[in-house]
């Protein structure tokens, strides 16, 4: 639990940086207590309802820029249920999906969602190729350094699979094969050394996505598996027959936010006005509920 400290506080501190605007030398966030959801009450709105003079008629949001215009680009990577999956007829759905529709909405624009592997999802918003990255995407420091963050939505909690009854727990994980989603910070945190809180590289096996790491894990290839609670336990109803196990405990607790380009402040600031709006008035809940049923 002592090492998963430091990814804790990580997390924390990134948080508190993502909520001063980002970037911005290390703060010190003692005990790793890393504040839940931020109150929806805090919004920044995109658009002020209130318009100064100025040539813009009343009530009309002022239009933000995008690299279409009238579109707004989401990169993602939709094997992440429920935040973002393919649906039968294998259009994106899922919460990230949703309140990303509901944002473009609010700023007048279509959504137009890009499927591709995680890494390049968050590539593309660092290198305008999408305006937001939204894939249940951790804020961290490392990736502050590269993109900037909305405020948080949900709180992500890393955990770790096994199959019944084996001999894997959370504190021996060091001793096994650990297979990770490529480019995830469970991928990241697991592969650091023993010294700064991981297990080593050799221990840990990142594959194209959550589900093939699980394949891997019922094959027998990896001991145990390091991925986010709601796709761990959506996974582990997917393969019942597998006998697979959620061992108790977290792993890591993060928060996961919006990606948009590093100094793209209008849209940032446009982003992060609707997501608060839709906090606010409850459609941002409703949205969560349809998806996530309370257990
Ligand atoms: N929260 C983890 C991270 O940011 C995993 C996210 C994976 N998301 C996905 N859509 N595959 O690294």
């Amino acid at each position: 639990m002592k090492k998963m400290l430091a990814f804790a506080m990580a997390a924390a501190m990134a948080l508190s940086l993502a909520a001063c605007g980002g970037g911005g030398a290390a703060s010190s966030n003692k005990g790793g207590t890393s504040a839940s959801n931020p109150p929806a009450a805090s919004s920044t709105p995109a658009a002020s309802s209130t318009p100064a003079a100025s040539s813009t008629p009343a009530g009309t949001p002022d239009a933000v820029t995008t690299l279409e215009p009238g579109i707004l680009h989401m990169s993602t990577n939709a094997e992440f249920p429920p935040y973002e999956m393919l649906d039968d007829s294998g259009n994106p759905t899922g919460i990230d999906v949703e309140v990303a529709e509901a944002i473009a909405k609010k700023l007048g624009l279509e959504l137009k969602v890009d499927n591709m592997g995680f890494d390049a999802a968050l590539l593309a918003v660092q290198n305008g190729q999408s305006d937001i990255a939204m894939a249940g995407i951790t804020v961290n420091e490392e990736r502050l350094a590269v993109m900037d963050f909305t405020d948080s939505y949900a709180t992500g909690v890393q955990v770790v699979i096994v199959k019944e009854g084996s001999e894997v727990t959370m504190d021996n994980l060091g001793d096994f094969t650990i297979g990770t989603q490529l480019g995830t910070t469970g991928y990241i945190y697991a592969s650091y050394t023993p010294e700064n809180g991981g297990y080593g590289e050799d221990h840990v096996i990142g594959y194209e996505t959550g589900a093939v790491a699980v394949q891997a894990l019922i094959s027998g290839q990896v001991d145990a598996v390091i991925i986010d609670n709601l796709p761990a336990q959506s996974y582990v109803e997917a393969n019942a027959a597998a006998g697979l196990t959620i061992l108790e405990g977290t792993w890591v607790e993060e928060n996961y936010a919006i990606g948009v380009k590093k100094g793209n402040e209008e849209l940032l600031n446009a982003v992060n006005g609707a997501l608060n709006e839709l906090k606010a008035d409850g459609t941002f809940q409703s949205i969560v509920d349809k998806y996530i049923t309370a257990s």
